[in-house]
């Protein structure tokens, strides 16, 4: 059984990719996803406030306290360039699979392109751009945020020859549209979705809640339909990230047209040893379905063959209010 899978040019030897987050702080963690079989792992971001000292007071005077029990065991840990870089290079001298950086802005201006060489420098395989922003100013408008986000993507992959990959957001009034663009500003790949964590309100308090909640596959019923459209307009590679918890969510994302998953809360939950039952699972359908490569059902589920997308979309949501009867 073949479970290789191109992705962002790199070879993988299956599609699991341990996602953006603190797993790569301990490089003897990293070396025990690799041995259970992880065939990429993402660094936690690096953030813009983090190489803008003056976006580094803001946070500090913005920032809040908050906690969430089941995410303790990862402890503060205060990113700076400097301390990145040197992790970073500590990870290439222990894993021999890919480790792909992860910058994290709003509107990284200038910052990025040249701590973007020194990842590169510093043996990055890709860099993974999440332009985490909730627009609340009134006065900006959408053309403007992704004009800018297209202009930071074209310097960067203008700057390092390794590829950079695009952790979008499912917020965009026209997602098919921003991912060509983004696709022909360069990027490798596209990460379909980043997840916003909402804050809730606490009624005995009265006050909002921070809190970090590890996904569910229900999250994943949107990475699919993303996933099935985009699969037909773009060559670049695609990632579902968010909601896969098990082999069947795998192959699903896979149908849909994905050629990695990115996966975070599976590994909170269970530990590295669930890469190998996810890999099995996939095996195992593979076999029954007599597929020996990904590629033989990669996108077959896609949109490609659908004339109208957007019509067969409108008709599903009509189908589906009409199949609740009084
Ligand atoms: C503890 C934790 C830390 C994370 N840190 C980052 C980060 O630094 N940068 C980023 O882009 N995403 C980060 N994420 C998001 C994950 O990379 C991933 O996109 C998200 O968790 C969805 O995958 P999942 O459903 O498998 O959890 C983090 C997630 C968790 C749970």
């Amino acid at each position: 059984m073949n479970l290789a899978t191109p992705y962002l040019g790199l070879s993988l030897r299956n599609p699991f990719v341990v996602g953006a987050s603190p797993f790569c702080d301990d490089v003897s963690v990293a070396r025990q996803l690799q041995d259970a079989g992880a065939a990429a792992l993402i660094m936690r971001s690096l953030f813009e406030e983090h190489l803008d000292p003056a976006g580094s007071h803001a946070l500090a005077r913005a920032s809040t306290t908050e906690g969430a029990d089941e995410l303790t065991a990862f402890a503060p840990y205060q990113v700076f360039p400097a301390r990145y870089l040197r992790q970073l290079g500590h990870l290439k001298s222990t894993v021999t699979i890919p480790v792909i950086a992860s910058l994290n802005g709003r509107d990284p201006g200038g910052y990025w392109p040249e701590f973007a060489l020194q990842l590169e420098g510093a043996g990055a395989d890709a860099i993974e751009l999440n332009f985490y922003r909730v627009v609340t100013d009134p006065a900006i408008a959408a053309d403007h945020i992704e004009t800018e986000m297209l202009r930071t993507v074209g310097n960067l992959t203008s700057t390092v020859r390794i590829p950079v990959s695009v952790k979008l957001s499912p917020f965009h009034a026209s997602v098919a549209q921003l991912a060509v663009a983004l696709e022909l500003e360069g990027a490798a790949g596209i990460s379909v979705f980043d997840r916003f964590y909402q804050p809730d309100i606490n009624i005995d308090d009265i006050a909002a809640q921070t809190q970090l909640r590890l996904s569910d596959s229900t999250e994943l019923l949107l990475r699919l339909r993303w996933l099935a459209i985009l699969s037909p307009l773009l060559s670049c590679s695609l990632a579902a990230t968010g909601g896969v918890q098990t082999s069947a969510d795998t192959i699903k994302a896979l149908l849909t047209g994905a050629h990695a998953v990115e996966v975070v809360s599976v590994l909170i939950r269970h530990g590295p040893s669930v890469l190998g039952t996810l890999r099995q699972g996939l095996e195992n359908w593979m076999r029954e379905h007599n597929f020996s490569e990904i590629d033989q059902f990669r996108g077959m589920l896609d949109l490609a063959r659908c004339p109208d997308p957007e019509a067969f979309e409108r008709a599903n949501y009509i189908r589906v209010l009409h199949s609740w009867k009084a």
